[in-house]
């Protein structure tokens, strides 16, 4: 089994994902744009083979370069599992002939429009929405969809240029904001709580499933700086309450065609139950959320990636065990780490219940929390019931704090 993995260097979790090809068998053939001198030991010795390339985004480049690099020897896939390089996976593929899904199953999971048109035509709700790409279709779209609306770039992530608009005069703040965005989606907004759904999928049926909490909402942790972020893995995920989101979730890896592999899809639960589609990718979920799932499962979902990508299989075992938080802090002030407090205390609370740390030291330079979820570091844990799992989340929000200056 060999395996053109892209990517294997970024982000971080993407050292982890190679591991898991090089333990299942598969030989692996990493490229990115980073030097070989810089990897991670243990990542080189996951890998038979790396390919440095000048620029990881450009496609024709990229494909070219590695045709000529593995001329001569028999590739069984070509995988990746970060966003912005799924496409060119899927056309490598076509390229070279391989199984997996084309570009035209991919593009559907990357466009948020088409997404959506796929999506509403197998009869599932979702927000009506419209692409637009000038001032005047933006506020023809207004019109025609209503307030509030949602304004988002068509290819977006973790809510960049995202915008909750709830009149006209909005309107035309945002449109100021949003110059540069060449195209946008304008959506009805939806009201309610929102969750993932995340599988492993082989031949587009889930074999693992997982729904997380997002606490609160990520156009809203991803607004305001002083906010920690909590996302919650759900133990019992089969409750009735989220039900129409399984149901929901299941149905558009139908509608999208599918294949192998991991997807990430957000939802709104309505104030009625009713469960609307948000958007979807056919990647790994990012910001730590597979460790939370191998936290939820005591699982590794980076080896079983492995084994669905490559060979079809999912053999492990995977019972809900734990509800997982994970809560993401910005420190307060610019520049550098000074202190952090109330770690200590919120560790002896949790007791057994703490799973992980990696907050930023003191000395540490600030990460840009609107670039990155991870931001200045963040704290994990687990516990079988959700309200306990919910309390020493929330406590870890509000009573460890970091400062900087
Ligand atoms: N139609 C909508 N109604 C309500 N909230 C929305 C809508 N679209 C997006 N959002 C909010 O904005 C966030 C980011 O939008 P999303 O489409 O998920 O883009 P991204 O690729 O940046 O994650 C969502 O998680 C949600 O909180
Ligand atoms: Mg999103």
């Amino acid at each position: 089994m060999r395996v053109v993995f892209f990517a294997p260097t970024y982000p971080v979790e993407m050292v982890q994902f190679t591991r898991g090809l090089a333990e299942v068998g598969a030989e692996v053939y990493g490229v990115a744009d980073a030097p070989k001198e810089s990897l991670p030991k243990g990542l080189r010795d996951s890998m038979h083979g790396y390919l440095q390339v000048p620029r990881i985004m450009d496609e024709d480049d990229v494909m070219n370069r590695v045709s000529t690099w593995l001329k001569g020897k028999s590739i069984d896939r070509v995988l990746a599992n970060w966003e912005p390089l799924t496409i060119m996976a899927a056309r490598l593929r076509e390229r070279w002939g391989l199984p997996g899904m084309s570009v035209d199953t991919v593009t559907a999971f990357r466009d948020k429009q088409i997404m959506k048109e796929r999506v509403k035509a197998a009869g599932l709700r979702v927000p009506r929405s419209m692409r637009v790409r000038t001032e005047a279709e933006i506020r023809a779209a207004a019109e025609e969809i209503g307030y509030p609306l949602c304004l988002k770039p068509i290819a977006g992530a973790g809510s960049a240029d995202t915008h909750k608009v709830r009149d006209a005069a909005e309107l035309s703040a945002v449109i100021k904001l949003m110059r540069h965005v060449e195209e946008a989606s304008c959506e009805e907004f939806i009201e309610g709580e929102e969750f993932t759904f995340d599988t492993l999928s082989v031949r587009g049926v889930p074999v693992y499933e997982n729904i997380a909490q997002y606490l609160p909402k990520p156009i809203e942790m991803r607004s305001q700086e002083w906010i920690s972020p909590v996302i919650i893995t759900v133990k019992d995920m089969y409750q009735p309450r989220l039900q129409p989101g399984v149901t929901l979730g299941r149905n558009v890896l139908k509608a999208l065609n599918m294949g192998e592999g991991y997807t990430h899809m957000e939802w709104f639960l309505t104030p009625k139950g009713e469960a609307v589609f948000g958007e979807i990718g056919c990647r790994a979920p990012g910001g730590h959320l597979v460790d939370q799932m191998n936290y939820t499962s005591d699982i590794d979902l980076f080896r079983e990636w492995a084994r669905v990508a490559c060979y079809g299989a999912f053999e492990a075992r995977a019972p809900r065990k734990h509800n997982c938080g994970i809560i993401f802090k910005r420190a307060i002030g610019q520049g550098r780490i000074t202190a952090i407090h109330g770690l200590n205390h919120w560790k002896q609370m949790a007791g057994p219940a703490f799973v992980d740390e990696q907050l930023l030291r003191p000395g540490s330079r600030r990460r840009d929390w609107m670039q990155t979820l991870v931001s200045d570091g963040f704290v994990v844990c687990r516990h079988p019931d959700w309200n306990e799992a919910y309390r020493l989340s929330m406590a870890a929000a509000t009573d460890i704090t970091m400062y900087a200056g």
